[in-house]
């Protein structure tokens, strides 16, 4: 009804919607269904939501009325209402790199001239064929090696054929997506979510359906359950990006059974578990999975540095040959020479030496961040997703104008994300997205205080309004 108003100009541009509660009830359908219906024109690009502000209809959406206006829009931005969509919605990821970005890494304790010699020496070694596109899911030993560390580190036991290395997880999720669903297709997403998923799913024409998550992971309400069933869930159980909350072993056991029961794949991120800090990690989902029903995935980028664009996904064995073949046919991978130094630098103990050195680097950081912001721990403020990863969640009461904070800080040169801007329904979460991995010990003692001081402030303006 609504996409027909938007294209028929009975919407115009700038038009506020009603509230989904009202919309709801004008409808004569569920909340729930409003809201999906109302994040798909959102991903589609009909709508814009400004957290606080409402939903209201774009401009670009108005222009597909009229041939003239397609064309003016074309001619004015050359990218399509897809590509406007998946360039401008759910982006946390402008580039300010600054002290607490969230998401970046520290790459002092990355070993450049061993890594340079063992590229020389696999450069050398190159024989046409691994000059080649890589067939069958990547370089071998890279694929034993990734096996063998998810055996020591996770618990887990994948055959070497389960490994498909791709160039990262974003390929990960694009794959899955590709291989696992069709177009329209529902896909469950954590609200907050990872925005670089959001984009992988959208890029694939898939339905995003948001589910809440609380301090247990992912929690499907009844109406999720009765509504129409995700052929894909995609989570990040070890440590939920980006509030930090760890899923509780009751909601993986549930989880696994609504996989099953309506025939969806679970595609587990477990984007960031290397950096564990603190108390027993919890078993993987896939090490969990008795159906075959969980995709894992992980990434070398916070491990060792993102411009390596190097991944694994860890498939279920009757799936290892479909994806094996999907990737090559859908893209090319290659990078054999660069996958052999990786085979090795894993094979030779170089990884785990690194990651030791950066977990603790990372540890003290993060011991270091907390004590800064002890000081603003009172009037409701909280952090949560400290155990584990780069970065942690500093919870505000909901009434807190998180956007408003970031902005205060990225005046003074520190970038920290509002959460509210990874919500999609959530009105009761508010805080700020701080990384630790980025700034080097001795800026987070000097801008830590800053940070805490920022919160206070925002608290007792509250306060006093
Ligand atoms: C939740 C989450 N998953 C995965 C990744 C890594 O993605 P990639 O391997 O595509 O670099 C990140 C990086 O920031 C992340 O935050």
């Amino acid at each position: 009804v609504l996409r027909t108003a938007i294209v028929a100009g009975r919407l115009p541009a700038s038009s506020q919607l009603p509230s989904s509660r009202d919309l709801a009830g004008e409808l004569g359908m569920s909340r729930n269904t409003v809201n999906r219906a109302l994040n798909q024109l959102i991903i589609e690009g009909y709508l814009s939501s400004h957290v606080g502000r409402g939903t209201f209809v774009n401009e670009l959406s108005s222009t597909r009325t009229s041939p003239q206006g397609r064309s003016k829009t074309a001619q004015a931005s050359h990218i399509s209402t897809r590509g406007q969509a998946l360039i401008t919605q759910f982006s946390a990821s402008q580039l300010e790199i600054y002290p607490f970005t969230p998401g970046l890494v520290d790459f002092s304790n990355f070993p450049l001239s061993l890594w340079r010699r063992l590229q020389d020496k696999h450069w050398r070694l190159s024989y046409p064929d691994m000059l080649d596109y890589s067939y069958s899911g990547g370089y071998a030993p890279l694929r034993k090696a990734v096996a063998d560390h998810l055996r020591l580190a996770r618990g887990m036991s994948p055959e070497t054929d389960q490994i498909i290395i791709t160039s990262g997880t974003q390929q990960s999720l694009e794959l899955c997506s590709q291989l696992l669903a069709d177009l329209g297709e529902i896909v469950w997403v954590e609200d907050p979510a990872y925005w670089g998923a959001l984009k992988a799913f959208m890029s694939k024409g898939l339905t995003i359906q948001p589910i809440k998550v609380d301090l247990e992971g992912i929690a499907p309400t009844a109406p999720d359950m009765n509504g129409p069933p995700p052929r894909l869930i995609y989570v990040t159980p070890s440590h939920q990006y980006p509030t930090g909350s760890v899923m509780s072993m009751a909601r993986r056991a549930e989880l696994l059974s609504i996989a099953r029961g309506s025939h969806a794949w679970i595609l587990e991120d477990d984007y960031d578990s290397e950096f564990h800090f603190h108390g027993v990690p919890q078993p993987p989902l896939a090490e969990l999975d008795q159906d075959g029903r969980v995709l894992y995935m992980g990434s070398f980028s916070k491990v060792l540095y993102p411009g390596l664009k190097l991944g694994y996904l860890v498939v279920p064995r009757n799936l290892a040959s479909a994806f094996k073949q999907g990737h090559y046919d859908l893209n090319r991978p290659g990078q054999i020479p660069l996958q052999a130094a990786l085979a090795e630098f894993i094979e030779h103990g170089h990884f785990a030496k690194t990651l030791y050195l950066s977990r603790v680097a990372h540890a003290e950081k993060r011991a270091t961040l907390m004590d800064s912001l002890q000081p603003c721990l009172k009037n409701g403020v909280t952090i949560s997703g400290v155990n584990q990863g780069l970065h942690l969640c500093v919870n505000l009461p909901k009434i807190v104008n998180d956007v408003q904070i970031a902005q205060r800080l990225a005046q003074k040169h520190l970038t920290v994300r509002p959460l509210s801007a990874y919500c999609f329904n959530r009105k009761d979460l508010r805080g700020l997205v701080i990384g630790y991995g980025y700034a080097p010990l001795t800026e987070i003692k000097t801008h830590g205080p800053t940070l805490a001081r920022e919160i206070s402030q925002a608290i007792l303006e509250l306060k006093v309004s």
